[in-house]
């Protein structure tokens, strides 16, 4: 923003100078236009881009913005299209219909070199006769890089990786999670704008996908690089992202930040696989005002706050979505604003928390989350309890499978 007013008050003294000079207000004009347009500008956007291998849908039309500096997750199950995506941004593979446009210039035809954009895979891919910084030097050395300024960046990113000890070991003299950084070091090294990364922690243990989640974050920081980042772990997927593109079926589901996807899921999919959620099948008995009313088959009555941007009308289809951690196994005098009559099936203590299994009069489990009591039989197989939660814990959703 700071430029743009230097050049506004550069260009007015300018005009000013000239007497009035309309050329220069004009080109004043042209060059807020282009720090606008500049800030405005996404760094990646894809419009309506599809890809078909034979009768197999891989991408339908797909449109997405991503903001430079952004760390967008593209989550979503198996064959939903999310390493299509990223090949085809890389360039790697061909696209049937659409654009992409790389800061703000067509890109749908260049080639693999021309993009920016960095890619690490699954499998790291690193060179196993090559020491680690003969790896990293690798890219620069293709780029034509001095010696003095690949040596000095090699130092750099390896600190950055926290494995300048390791320079000169061969890489199966190193963990996996060393070896996962070495292939990140070896990608940041040349510092593409843009770093698209496939599943890069898919073959490490837990601990050390911790470690590597939060290693790669504060190496986005750092470098301030816009990645896009595959997972099909939604936990790693909410922990990482500024935003989540969810995928499936080789369609966007929905787009939004980690907040958005679990307390507001649009469609059923997204609530389901984007933390656990209970659906209650129902039609609309009555609405008033911000509320709508409920009829589930088994008879109870669940209410949800009408949500702008949906129009409901009574009779219609919906499905109610409920977080587990939101319902609470109620006492004998206990009230809440939902509630339903259901048999404990099973409960299991983590830890901190217990996960009650339980199912309603017309056999559709739910389940609940509380934290862990000190009381043997607290929730015993097979007796009946109320459960409760309340109406601004309860997102109704069309329930288009039921039509
Ligand atoms: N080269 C190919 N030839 C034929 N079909 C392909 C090819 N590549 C992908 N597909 C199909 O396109 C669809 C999307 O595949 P893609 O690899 O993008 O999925 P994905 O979301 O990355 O899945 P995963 O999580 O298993 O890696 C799948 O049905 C897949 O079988
Ligand atoms: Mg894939």
């Amino acid at each position: 923003m700071r430029a743009v007013q230097s050049n506004r008050s550069d260009s007015s003294r300018t005009s000013r100078e000239h007497d009035g000079s309309s050329v220069n207000e004009k080109s004043s004009h042209s060059e807020i236009d282009k720090s606008v347009r500049a800030i405005h500008t996404p760094k990646l956007r894809l419009e309506n881009v599809t890809k078909s291998y034979g009768a197999v849908s891989a991408l339908r039309p797909t449109s997405l913005d991503v903001p430079a500096g952004e760390f967008l997750t593209i989550l979503g199950p198996s064959g939903s299209g999310k390493t299509t995506l990223l090949q085809m941004l890389a360039g790697l593979v061909t696209v049937d219909e659409g654009d992409i446009w790389l800061d703000g210039k067509r890109a749908t035809h260049s080639p693999p070199h021309e993009r920016g954009i960095g890619m690490v895979f699954q499998n790291y891919a690193l060179f196993p006769h090559l020491t680690v910084a003969q790896n990293i030097s690798f890219p620069l050395e293709m780029r034509g890089f001095t010696q003095s300024e690949i040596q000095e960046r090699v130092r750099k990113i390896l600190e950055v990786v926290k494995l300048s000890h390791a320079a000169d070991r061969l890489p199966q003299q190193l963990s996996g999670g060393q070896q996962q950084r070495i292939a990140f070091a070896r990608c940041a090294v040349y510092q593409p704008p843009i770093i698209l990364m496939d599943e890069p922690l898919g073959a490490l243990d837990k601990r050390l996908r911790d470690q590597m989640q939060t290693e790669i974050r504060r190496i986005h920081k750092e470098l301030k690089a816009t990645i896009l980042y595959v997972t099909h772990d939604q936990e790693e997927a909410m922990s990482m992202s500024d935003r989540i593109c969810l995928m499936n079926d080789g369609r966007i589901e929905q787009i939004g930040t980690p907040l958005d996807i679990y307390f507001r899921p649009q469609t059923i999919f997204a609530a389901e696989f984007v933390g656990t959620a209970n659906v209650l099948g129902g039609t609309i008995h009555s609405i008033s005002h911000d509320t709508m009313t409920i009829r589930h088959s088994g008879q109870a009555t669940i209410r949800a706050r009408l949500r702008s941007g949906n129009h409901w009308s009574v009779g219609d289809r919906v499905a109610t979505i409920t977080r587990p951690e939101n319902v609470r196994v109620l006492t004998q005098d206990e009230t809440a604003e939902n509630e339903l009559s259901v048999v404990i099936e099973d409960a299991m203590m983590i830890g901190p928390f217990t996960k009650i299994h339980m199912q309603t009069s017309d056999n559709v489990a739910v389940s609940a989350l509380t934290v862990s009591i000190d009381k043997e039989g607290a929730f015993r197989q097979g007796d009946r309890v109320r459960i409760g939660w309340d109406i601004n814990n309860t997102v109704a959703l069309a329930d288009r499978s039921k039509q």
